[in-house]
């Protein structure tokens, strides 16, 4: 069985979908793996090293999307510049692309993807079960993503972040408030904590105080009783707007002290409810910062734009995107081993063609479409009404 690894030609996409641990992992169990020339380059692999793990490195990209009988990538498929081809055209009929496809907002690329009749999976449309743990690449790239949201943030400040007693005088630490505490929120607050500073972390779900205060910042509980405050799976459930208002208010008396916010607040297929008002951010302290990493979602700051980094009543507001792409090395490392442990579980035992069960969960949730159809249930109803503006569906929480 062909498995080829393209370079990503996403603007800004510094991630590649393999790397050679995970390129070894699949020569040795008997597959023949293709990565395409400087595919690693940008998340600082090079051709040499794949080669060294058993692939084959292959220039000719028509080559290996028209070769290979599963590609592995990052992002959806795109136009190639280079050969003037779209990804999808490329690739033949029957194969099998594994990649963030995000379909809900990416309706066009899957009615090709029917058309030319690729079994294509998405990672992000994998649920979140104890069992796909290890596939969870939304997880993963939280984690990037909460992480680099800090430090963006600490590096737009104007300030130092922990408690200093020099000679010259004693420095306060900062105060970080963090909205939203679900993967991303809590390693945003672990590293804002690493840093040095005084974090308070704001969330609906009062299952995660415990986890707020075992990481040494304070809960703020926002007296959501536990039913109304998540669904049977764990998620978020989506509040009155009387109550996000009375959220601001709360949010508010934090928000006027903090020199960083950093924003996470989302019910999965819901806009982003507004939890900073353009009156909140007027009260807040010069030079202070707000990394809104829901910005593709609406944002939960009012004035933040998407990818862009605007200045407001002195205060830095920053609409991040495609934040795992910024730490590629670690980003690629931890979606390439989120990869494989799928590609594993489709994997039939002879290792030489895809086992499609359908009553496996993690299969079934995660195929958008086969043999000419979109097989996943979320995406058809959003074709049919041709709506992708904050549809419903597991996959509307990725956006890298
Ligand atoms: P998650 O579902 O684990 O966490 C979201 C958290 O927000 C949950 O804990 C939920 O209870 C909480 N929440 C929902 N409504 C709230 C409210 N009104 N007030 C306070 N908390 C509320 O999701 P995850 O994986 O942490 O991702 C968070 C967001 O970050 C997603 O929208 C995701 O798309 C985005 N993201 C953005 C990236 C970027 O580069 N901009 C990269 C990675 C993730």
């Amino acid at each position: 069985m062909f498995i080829g690894i393209p370079k990503e030609t996403a603007p800004n996409e510094c991630r590649v979908a393999a790397v050679p641990d995970t390129v070894a992992k699949m020569v040795k169990a008997g597959l023949n793996v293709a990565v395409e020339a400087e595919a690693g380059l940008a998340s600082y692999i090079h051709d040499e090293e794949y080669a060294k793990a058993g692939a084959n490195i292959v220039a000719d990209v028509e080559k290996i999307f028209g070769e290979s009988d599963v590609i592995l990538k990052v992002q959806k498929p795109y136009l190639n510049d280079k050969v003037k081809k779209h990804e999808a055209d490329m690739m033949k009929q029957g194969a099998v692309l594994i990649t963030f496809l995000q379909p809900m907002t990416n309706l066009d690329v899957v009615l090709k993807l029917a058309d030319t009749k690729i079994t294509a999976f998405s990672m992000d449309a994998i649920p979140r079960i104890s069992r796909a743990q290890m596939m969870d690449a939304l997880s993963s790239m939280s984690t990037v993503a909460g992480y680099k949201s800090v430090l963006l943030a600490v590096n737009s400040l104007k300030r130092f972040v922990p408690m200093l007693s020099t000679a010259a005088g004693t420095v306060h630490p900062a105060k970080a408030v963090i909205i939203g505490a679900g993967v991303a929120g809590l390693q945003a607050i672990a590293t804002a904590k690493r840093l040095g500073a005084v974090v308070t972390a704001f969330d609906t779900r009062p299952a995660v105080g415990e986890q707020i205060r075992s990481l040494g910042a304070e809960f703020v509980p926002l007296d959501v009783p536990h039913d109304q405050a998540e669904d049977a799976g764990g998620y978020a459930k989506e509040l009155s707007s009387d109550f996000y208002k009375q959220e601001q208010e709360i949010i508010r008396k934090h928000s006027k002290d903090a020199d960083i916010i950093i924003t996470t607040a989302l019910v999965p297929g819901k806009p982003a409810p507004t939890l900073i008002t353009e009156e909140m951010v007027k009260e807040m302290k010069p030079g202070s910062v707000i990394v809104d990493l829901v910005v593709e979602q609406g944002g939960n700051c009012a004035l933040s734009e998407l990818g862009k980094e605007v200045v407001k009543n002195n205060v830095t507001i920053i609409g991040a995107v495609n934040l795992p792409s910024m730490l590629p090395v670690h980003a690629s490392k931890l979606y390439a081993n989120n990869i494989l442990t799928f590609l594993n579980h489709l994997l039939a035992p002879d290792k030489q063609s895809i086992n499609l069960n359908l009553s496996d969960e993690i299969i079934k949730g995660s195929l958008i479409t086969h043999n000419g159809e979109i097989m996943h249930q979320g995406v058809k109803e959003g074709a049919k009404k041709g709506d992708t503006a904050y549809p419903n569906g597991p996959t509307t929480r990725s956006h890298w």
